[in-house]
This record gives structure tokens, sequence and C-alpha cells, in this order.
């Protein structure tokens, strides 16, 4: 069993501690609040609009892919913790605390679209059987579980005064959403009653108890504090990106200076990777969201939009490598290695590596694909694109090689194999992920992402 659901378990609640949980939307955040609050031991229901995804998890197969989650899902579906259902009032009734983890997608204005989680609200609102928690994890802009009370007051005004709508915002990362939910760094509340932060204590003790740190603040600090991580996390990765674009015309290395720079304990080394950019789907529409929000409250904040332009950039710099390596775009074949977001990920939302692609395909090349686990979702989000089993045969024949995502596997590359299948021994690591001595040595030009290019040396001198 996985080291992480070995640690939290057996089941940490004291049985007079058990609470009943109701979890509506079941999509990543969703899924991962279900099976972590079952697996501490909590009574935990799934909700979900979409009965195929319920027929799905009830039979303990998940709707998409993220490392060791089905293992969980199998050991609390066993235990009889957690289950789902498509009625929102089955889910609800009885509930202590009901999540809200619906999805808050951006409107063309970048604002977060809030029909979902207002629907949700009435759902709860109709169902709600006695005194029960709200907890808003979607990520939502500050002021929404106002907007939530307003709701309940609206729906049931003889039961409202007995719901407390708290923010708790999630911090998973996908791909290792199963360690960051059972072992999170920590865990923040924001609740405007203590009877509020009382359920809210007694549902995360199990993991108090084993040394997280549970913030509470007040409901605006809470959903302020999400959009505040996201957004310098964003920016953190724009300004690596920033001093890439620098180095490339001041002949530095953008590798070292984020060493130098992570060194210093008050910057930290993390989230200085440059590359093609942070994509997925949080920060993008994280960032545009709360700089929407800060012009609605009256303040400028164009230091936001400048991050996103700095991330839009690191793919037009790639494309920019790819036409100084292969003249002419038209006709010529691309390798693309990796299309998910990041790796460790079936997720192509806001994928860089996908929006290289698109371009490449409005230019006239032809580009061939390969991901261990998000080629179907990129086909279906970029069907201009060809599908390749395996890196060699996306790189047979092509004019150059970019490797658009760091998935590990990628490290066990053959790429004196590769350098012989392929037209052009021109490889573009657009993660600054392989070792430049392996790259050339195998006989690739290799462009990096803010460091200088290298040339292979002559073949009589190649080891
Ligand atoms: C993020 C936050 O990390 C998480 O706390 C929040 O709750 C949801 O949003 P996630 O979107 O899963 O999680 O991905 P993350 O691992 O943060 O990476 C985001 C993007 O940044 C990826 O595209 C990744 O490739 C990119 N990235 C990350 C870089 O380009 N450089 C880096 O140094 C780090």
């Amino acid at each position: 069993m996985n080291e992480v659901i070995t640690r939290s378990r057996p089941a940490k609640v004291a049985p007079g501690e058990r609470l009943r949980v109701a979890v509506i939307g079941t999509g990543h955040v969703g899924l991962i609040t279900c099976t972590s609050l079952a697996a501490v031991g909590h009574d935990v229901v799934g909700n979900d609009a979409d009965r195929d995804k319920i027929d799905l998890l009830t039979s303990g197969r998940m709707p998409f892919y993220e490392p060791d989650v089905a293992e969980l899902l199998d050991v609390c579906l066993a235990d009889g913790r957690l289950r789902f259902t498509g009625d929102t009032s089955d889910a609800v009734s009885g509930a202590d605390v009901v999540f809200i983890c619906v999805g808050t997608p951006p409107r063309a204005s970048g604002k977060a679209n809030l029909v979902a989680v207002e629907q949700a609200a009435r759902q709860v609102a109709r169902a709600a059987t006695g005194p029960l928690v709200i907890a808003e994890k979607s990520t939502v802009p500050a002021g929404t579980a106002e907007r939530v009370q307003r709701t309940l007051w609206l729906e049931r005004p003889e039961l409202a005064a007995s719901i407390d709508v708290v923010s708790n915002p999630e911090f998973l990362r996908e791909g290792r959403a199963l360690e960051d939910s059972l072992e999170p760094d920590r865990i923040l509340v924001g609740a405007s009653t203590q009877r509020a932060f009382d359920v809210m204590q007694r549902l995360y003790r199990p993991f108090v108890e084993r040394g997280v740190r549970l913030i509470e603040t007040n409901i605006a600090t809470a959903e302020l504090a999400k959009h505040a991580c996201n957004v310098f996390l964003a920016m953190k990765i724009s300004y690596a990106n920033a001093l890439a674009r620098i180095c490339e015309r001041a002949d530095g290395d953008v590798t070292a200076i984020v060493e130098v720079m992570g060194a210093d304990p008050r910057i930290g080394p993390e989230f200085l990777g440059a590359g093609l950019g942070y994509g997925g789907y949080c920060f993008p529409k994280d960032l545009v969201a709360f700089e929407r929000l800060a012009a609605d409250l009256g303040y400028e904040l164009p230091l936001l939009s400048a991050v996103a332009k700095i991330n839009d950039d690191a793919v037009d710099a790639a494309l920019h490598k790819l036409r100084d390596a292969l003249w002419n775009l038209e006709d010529k074949r691309v390798a693309l290695l990796g299309l998910a977001f990041k790796p460790g990920t079936d997720d192509v939302r806001f994928s860089p590596a996908l929006a290289l692609a698109q371009n490449l395909l409005e230019e006239g090349a032809t580009v061939v694909g390969y991901d261990p686990y998000a080629a179907a979702n990129a086909v279906r989000e970029c069907p201009g694109l060809e599908l390749a089993d395996d890196p060699y045969d996306a790189a047979r024949g092509a004019h150059c090689v970019v490797l658009s995502t760091g998935w590990p596997e990628f490290r066990e590359l053959d790429l004196a194999k590769m350098a012989e299948i392929v037209s052009f021994p021109i490889l573009v690591d657009a993660r600054n992920f392989l070792e430049p001595e392996e790259v050339v040595s195998a006989g690739f030009t290799h462009y990096q992402m803010g460091r200088p290019t290298i040339h292979p040396p002559p073949r009589h001198e190649r080891g």
C-alpha cells in the first residue's frame, strides 16, 4: 500500500468525534476531499450531477488519472466510510458538514463563473435537515460565502440561522493530491462563529493531532489567501521565465541564477523553474480572477497582467527557438514529448505544451505528440495533433524533438537511439529537464530555455 495511505490509517477519529460529511462535486478537489476525510474515519457521501461518474466511483474506478487515489478509494469503499449518490438530498440529509467542490470556470471577462456554486447552495439549502456547516472548497472570489449565506436566507429562512458558511480552501497539487490531502502543509478555515470553528476543528482533529497546523481567520481572509498563494506561485514562475528571456539576450544561464536565488532562504528554490510556463486549471484562471476581483474592489493590479503576459511569452520563446532551428515551420515534422500541463496528471487544461502544438499547427507544421497519460485528452483539445505510441515513434523522421512536459520517464530516454531515427538531430528542451551533456553527446543540438544553445561535438569526438 502507498506509504502516505499507510501513515494515515487506521482511521483516527474517535467514535464520538465522527462527523457526517457530504461533498457536492466529485472532480479533482471533491473526490480527494471525499477520500481523505473518509480515510481518517469520517462518514462521507460524495454527490455529483453526472450519474456516469457516480456509477464509476461506486464501482471503485477513477474518472481521471491521479496517482494512488484509486487505492485509497477502494479502501474507503470497503470500509463503508465512503459512498456516492446522484441525489443531493440523500447526500445532505443528516450531514454535519457539506463541502461545495463544484467548478468555478472563467467567464469571458476572466471573472469566476459562480453559477454552479449558487446552484449547489440552493440545493443544499433545500435538502438541509438541521444545523450544519457549509464549507466552500472551490476557489472563489472574496465575498462568495456571504452570497451563499444570503441564498440560505432566501431559500430556508427558518433554518438559515443554524447554518454556518465557512471558507476552507484546498491547496492540492494535481499529481500529488494524495499526499497534499493526507499530509497537508496547513489547513485554512475562515469562519464567523465559534460554533463553525468548533465543527471544523473536530473534522480536522485527526490531521492536527499528527502535527498539521490549522490556521483560523475570518471568511474573507481565507477566501483571499487561496488566491494569494496561487498568484504568488505563478508570479515566481513568471519571474524565472522573465529572467530566462533576459539570459537569452545577455548570454546568461537562468538555471544557475535561480540556484543562487533559491539558496537565499527568503526566496527559496521552489517554483523558479523556467520553461514553457505554468498551465492547468488553477494558476491561469486564478490569476485573472484575482486581478478582476481587485479591480471590482477599486484597486488596479497591473502586476498580474504582466505575470500572465510573461507566461504567454514563454511559449513564444520556444516557438522562436524552433524557427531559429528549422527556418520555416511549414511542412516540418515536430515531435512533442509531453502534452499534459505538468507531469503526473492526464489534465491538459491550459497546457503550455498544447498551446505550443496549436501554434505549430497554425504555422503549417505536422505535430506528433506522445504523453504517457494525457494523449486522449490532448487530441480532444487539439484535434490536428497526431499521436504516437512511444517517444521514439514520435521522434521517427522528426525535424525537431521538443521536450514539453517533464515526465520522469523522459530521463530514461535512449537519446543516441533517438538521434539515429530523427531527420534532423535538434532537441528543444522546453523544460530545461535533460542533462545537456547527455543530449549533445548523443549528437543533438540542444536548445534550452534561458540557457545557451549547445552544439554536439563532431561525430568522431563523441563518446
Ligand atoms: C496549483 C497549486 O500548487 C495548488 O496548491 C493549488 O491548490 C492548485 O493549483 P496544480 O495546478 O496542480 O496546483 O500545479 P502545480 O504543481 O502548482 O504547477 C502549476 C504549473 O506551474 C504547472 O504547469 C507546472 O509545470 C508549472 N511550473 C511549476 C513551472 O513552470 N515551473 C515551476 O518551477 C513549477
